[in-house]
């Protein structure tokens, strides 16, 4: 059986492709510190699939960590999703994200490679295209400057990635750059489970349904957009999740370094994910106009056909899917793994 050794595997994206990968058959080991996650996670994954995965406790800045992992597992391939992913604190501690994320993307290849393991998938970001580039963004435009370290931190590895695969044709490297994954597995038994005030959209807007938050503030209706607020690029986890399982495969019979968005290709404002997710629910969401917010850009969404040709990939999740199930699992769990 393909043995998939899943970083970060206890958190939000990575519990829902656990999920995916474990229901397609796949034998699945997950290494995560726990920095951001819990094994409640983990364990619910199993028992939505009535399957069993490996848990190892670690990081993937501990060689040592790893090649235990490499040696005691025979791994056929990896996906990476194990970093720090907060924005704003990426401005405050930029070094403890580039250690967690460059330094320890380098720890994790460089095990890969004395280990003889050369497939690997990379959760990236659509942050990588910068400011420049008009929507929709194609794999084809060049990468920008990303407005903050965290975008940075994935330039840095995607480029990192794309350069040992030029040097050494055993690399077989896809490039997952995501846009803004939101949505929660059917069920409500997973999703996600921001740690202190969340700064994304959707956790917000769910904590003020469920009553831990006061009021949503809409960052900014002045936007050269269709109603005025913020347009973006909403897909849903499960999808996003089931991308990585196709991504696997192809890289199990390719080999180079390919870089593909996963993204609907739809754009959708802030103001209709608010109202929608009213209307599917049927619970209101008290709101204001608040100014916007530094760095925010008025639209950005994929262009996601290159995922549809090479990998058979397409968004099959709609935006009622989405706001459906994050409130489902909100609701549920009002005070995330801990209630
Ligand atoms: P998450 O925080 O829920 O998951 C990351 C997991 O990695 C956590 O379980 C955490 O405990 C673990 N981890 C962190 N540092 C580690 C280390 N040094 N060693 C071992 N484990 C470590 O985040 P997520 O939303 O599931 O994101 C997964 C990946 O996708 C991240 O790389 C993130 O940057 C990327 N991404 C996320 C989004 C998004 O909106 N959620 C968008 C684009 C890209
Ligand atoms: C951000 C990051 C991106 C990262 C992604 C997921 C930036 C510039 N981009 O994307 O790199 O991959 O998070 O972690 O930070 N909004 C409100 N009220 C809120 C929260 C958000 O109006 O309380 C608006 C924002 O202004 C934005 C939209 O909702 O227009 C989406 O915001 P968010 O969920 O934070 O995602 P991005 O900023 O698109």
């Amino acid at each position: 059986m393909t043995r998939i050794l899943v970083t970060g595997g206890a958190g939000y994206i990575g519990s829902h492709t656990c999920v995916e990968l474990l229901n397609a058959g796949y034998d699945v080991v997950v290494l995560d510190n726990l920095s951001n996650s819990s094994v409640e996670a983990l364990q619910r994954v199993e028992a939505l699939t009535a399957k069993k995965l490996t848990f190892i406790e670690g990081d993937i800045r501990d060689a040592a960590c790893l090649d235990q992992v490499f040696a005691s597992h025979l791994i056929d391939a990896v996906i990476h999703f194990a970093g720090l992913k907060a924005v704003g604190e990426s401005q405050q501690i930029p070094l403890a994200y580039f250690e967690n994320n460059v330094t320890g993307s380098l720890s994790l290849v460089q095990a890969m490679q004395r280990a003889g393991v050369y497939r690997l998938v990379f959760s990236s970001s659509a942050t990588v295209y910068g400011e420049m580039n008009p929507s929709p963004y194609q794999e084809t435009m060049p990468t920008g400057m990303p407005s903050n370290n965290y975008g940075y931190t994935k330039l840095v590895v995607e480029q990192m990635l794309e350069k040992a695969a030029l040097a050494d044709e055993k690399w077989s490297i896809a490039l997952l750059r995501y846009f803004n994954p939101v949505g929660a597995h059917q069920s409500g038994q997973i999703g996600e489970d921001p740690q202190g005030i969340p700064n994304n959209l959707m956790p917000y807007l769910t904590q003020v349904a469920v009553g831990r938050r006061p009021l949503l503030s809409i960052f900014g209706n002045d936007y050269p957009t269709q109603d005025g607020t913020c347009e973006r690029d909403f897909i849903h986890v499960v999808d996003l999740a089931k991308a990585h399982v196709l991504a696997i495969q192809n890289r199990l019979n390719n080999v180079g370094c390919r870089a593909w968005n996963i993204g609907t290709g739809n754009a959708i404002s802030v103001q209709q994910i608010k109202d929608t997710f009213e209307q599917v629910n049927g619970v209101e969401i008290p709101f204001e106009y608040a100014p916007r917010r530094a760095g925010d850009l008025a639209s950005f969404y994929a262009d996601p056909s290159r995922a549809q040709q090479e990998l058979g990939w397409h968004a099959e999740l709609t935006l009622e899917d989405m706001l459906r199930d994050s409130w489902n699992w909100q609701k549920q769990n009002p005070k995330g793994y801990q209630s």
